[in-house]
């Protein structure tokens, strides 16, 4: 009798320990979804919404305006969303709404005859302008089990500021530009950093930043778009034009403040809190906690002398991808020369001068070099290359042009990266050394052949000198080893239908065949995790080399709870997306 009772006794509490393994308070399966037993009481969210002074959103989907089933239905507006749903502004200014349809699931487009509903968007929205919104946040996601992202411009080409079931933290509103005129003091450190300086809060963006710059005759080491902002720019790495002159925009970090997983609010330098102040700087966006500010040395405004080119033939021709093969092999020497740009690769696209009759194939682009009002500077470095492409292989046709802009702002204003937005969309890409470029011309062209197939690939020239010996504050960063060898960050992308589980899962697959090539390669390189694929096979080993375990255990330490969470992300290897519920594995 007692026997028996015991050993029920037994079974009784080996059954509940498993299920509070699994279920319990202490640690359970999955992080709350509405309806689900753990979800905050109304009462729970308004006492949050109170604790941050009222700015707890409920937003509606941007496009909802445009289904007459939903309560934001508005007519009147519907048009005006549909021709801005191509622009950045929508989506960077929205609390919600990414900038690449597929990351909100393509739930909500802004098309009558499509579905609608908030189920690929975040249900609460802090629109934090403080540190101590962003800890409000983080705080009740952590002690409620809610999953948390951090929204800034909502460009991420991974998804990673985007998530269903989720409260959102949005630091777009986090604005303001501080000048250190003459040096910057760190801070409960004795270092003094000489030079100029800018604090910057973490929601400012790419052309916010260079005009504010601008002003004071300098500029940073920065992005080409307009509204990116510097807080998933400078996690991720942040490359630049300017970057083979100056390292990398993760380079030019002097401090940083942040709320980190647990709450507390910090200043990262080479003095305290130096493992976040590396990770911070290259280990990717909404991992380690929130960034809220940084200082950021600044540079003296360079004058920029371009040259636009294109050269092209039919791409029939069976010397397309010799002539273009050769033209990057020079893309070291040119790089060794100060050349720095944006040249793109097009394969097969249809040629505008005969109205699309023929395909052409060949490379187009803007490059620059700096202070120099001589066109010659740059022309006399391309001449030679297109006279050697004209002489070698039939049928090829040229065209260049140069301009000179005095400061860097105003090359900036005339050459941003215009991309349209708001469709669907996955990237692939790869960091390309020396060796890749030049070592072996069969292996290269048919890697660039390959990896070019979509109809273009970048091929840009954001790393050289400047990025292999910058002497970043505190030793290094965390920025992808790979790219202290690197001279090109080549890119494809593949757009697709929405509304097409199909159509979704070619793309990945063709984005993944494409990068095959060049992993394939060089399989000793790496990628650049702000401009890289959400599905690339190994990616903590791609995304940031050696480095990865370093990253790991600083996650863990930082974040032993798992309150942040992404992909691809450091750390996240313990969690998995069942449908649109983030669970154990
Ligand atoms: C038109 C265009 C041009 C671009 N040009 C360049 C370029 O020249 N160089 C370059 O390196 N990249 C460039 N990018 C890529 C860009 O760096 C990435 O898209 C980057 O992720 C954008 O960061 P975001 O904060 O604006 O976007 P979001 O999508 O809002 O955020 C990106 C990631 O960072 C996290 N994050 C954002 N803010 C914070 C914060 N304050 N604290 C912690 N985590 C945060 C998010 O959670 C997410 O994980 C470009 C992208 C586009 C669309
Ligand atoms: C938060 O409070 C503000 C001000 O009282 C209110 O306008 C807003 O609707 C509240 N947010 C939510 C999600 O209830
Ligand atoms: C978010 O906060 C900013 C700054 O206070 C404010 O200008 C903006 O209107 C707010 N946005 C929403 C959607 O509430
Ligand atoms: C700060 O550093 C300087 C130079 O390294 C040193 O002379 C000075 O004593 C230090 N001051 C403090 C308060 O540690
Ligand atoms: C910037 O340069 C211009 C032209 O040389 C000059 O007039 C202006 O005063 C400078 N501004 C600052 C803030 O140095
Ligand atoms: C494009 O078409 C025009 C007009 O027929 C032709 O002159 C040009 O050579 C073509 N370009 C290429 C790259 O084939
Ligand atoms: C421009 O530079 C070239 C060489 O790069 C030089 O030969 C030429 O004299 C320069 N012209 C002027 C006007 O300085
Ligand atoms: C290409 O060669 C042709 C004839 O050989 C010549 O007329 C033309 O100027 C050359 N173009 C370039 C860009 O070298
Ligand atoms: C160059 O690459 C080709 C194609 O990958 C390969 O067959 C060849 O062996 C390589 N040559 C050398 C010298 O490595
Ligand atoms: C979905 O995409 C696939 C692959 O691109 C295509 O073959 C199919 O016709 C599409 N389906 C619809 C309904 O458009
Ligand atoms: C980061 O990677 C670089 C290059 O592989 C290596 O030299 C360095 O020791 C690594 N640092 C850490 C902390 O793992
Ligand atoms: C996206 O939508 C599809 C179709 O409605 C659904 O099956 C899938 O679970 C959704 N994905 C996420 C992450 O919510």
């Amino acid at each position: 009798m007692s026997k028996i009772y015991t050993l029920i006794s037994l079974l009784f509490w080996i059954t509940v320990c498993v299920l509070a393994h699994a279920h319990g308070p202490r640690s359970p399966a999955c992080k709350s979804v509405p309806g689900s037993g753990g979800w905050p009481s109304l009462e729970t969210w308004t006492a949050l919404n109170q604790s941050i002074g009222g700015r707890l959103l409920q937003p509606t989907p941007p496009g909802a305006v445009c289904h007459p089933d939903q309560t934001s239905y508005n007519p009147a507006q519907c048009p005006l969303v549909q021709s801005s749903w191509f622009t950045e502004s929508l989506h960077s200014d929205d609390p919600v709404s990414a900038q690449w349809n597929n990351w909100n699931n393509d739930t909500c487009l802004p098309d009558p005859r499509a579905p609608c509903s908030a189920a690929g968007y975040p249900i609460y929205v802090i629109n934090a302008t403080t540190a101590e919104h962003v800890k409000a946040g983080i705080d009740f996601a952590r002690t409620q089990n809610i999953r948390l992202i951090v929204k800034n411009s909502g460009h991420d080409f991974t998804g990673r500021s985007s998530a269903p079931n989720s409260l959102s933290i949005w630091v777009h509103h986090m604005k303001g530009i501080k000048e250190h005129k003459k040096s910057f003091q760190l801070r409960s450190c004795n270092v003094t950093i000489e030079g100029h300086a800018i604090t910057a809060a973490a929601g400012t963006q790419m052309q916010e930043t260079y005009r504010a710059t601008a002003l004071l005759n300098r500029t940073v080491v920065g992005g080409n778009g307009r509204t990116v902002a510097l807080g998933g720019f400078i996690t991720g790495g942040g490359h630049s034009i300017l970057a083979p002159h100056y390292g990398m925009a993760a380079d030019q970090v002097l401090e940083m403040e942040l709320v980190t997983p647990m709450g507390e609010v910090l200043t990262a330098n080479e003095c305290q809190n130096t493992d976040l102040f590396w990770a911070f700087r290259g280990g990717g966006g909404s991992t380690f906690g929130v960034l809220t500010s940084i200082t950021l040395k600044t540079i003296p405004s360079p004058s920029v002398m371009t040259l636009t080119f294109q050269f092209a033939t039919s791409s029939s021709s069976p010397h397309a991808f010799d002539a273009i093969t050769y033209f990057i092999s020079q893309f070291p020497s040119l790089a060794d020369a100060g050349v720095t740009g944006y040249p793109i690769i097009f394969n097969g696209v249809a040629n505008g001068s005969d109205g699309g009759q023929t395909l052409a194939s060949g490379v187009i682009g803007k490059v620059i070099v700096l202070d120099t009002h001589n066109a010659t500077d740059i022309l006399a470095k391309f001449e030679p290359l297109f006279a050697h492409i004209n002489a070698t292989w039939p049928g090829f046709v040229f065209f260049t042009s140069t301009t000179y802009h005095p400061s860097f702002g105003a090359w900036y204003e005339e050459n941003y990266d215009p991309s349209p937005v708001g469709y669907g969309s996955v990237m692939g890409s790869r960091l390309l050394d020396t060796p890749a470029l030049a070592a072996n011309a069969t292996a290269t062209k048919l890697a660039l052949e390959r990896f070019s197939a979509g109809g273009q690939a970048t091929v840009y020239i954001v790393s050289g000198k400047g990025v292999w010996d910058a002497q970043p504050r505190g030793g290094s960063t965390a920025v992808n080893p790979a790219w202290r060898r690197a001279v090109v960050h080549a890119t494809a992308s593949v757009s697709f239908a929405p509304l097409n589980e199909t159509a979704r899962a070619a793309a990945i697959s063709q984005t993944n065949s494409l990068t095959a090539a060049l992993r394939e390669l060089t399989p000793s390189m790496g990628a650049y995790v702000n401009e890289a694929s959400r599905y690339e096979p190994d990616w903590q080993h791609t995304f940031w080399g050696d480095n990865y375990s370093r990253l790991l255990k600083i996650k863990r330490a930082v974040d032993p709870d798992d309150v942040f969470w992404c992909v691809p992300c450091v750390g996240n290897e313990r969690w998995h997306e069942v449908d649109d519920v983030l669970c154990r594995v």
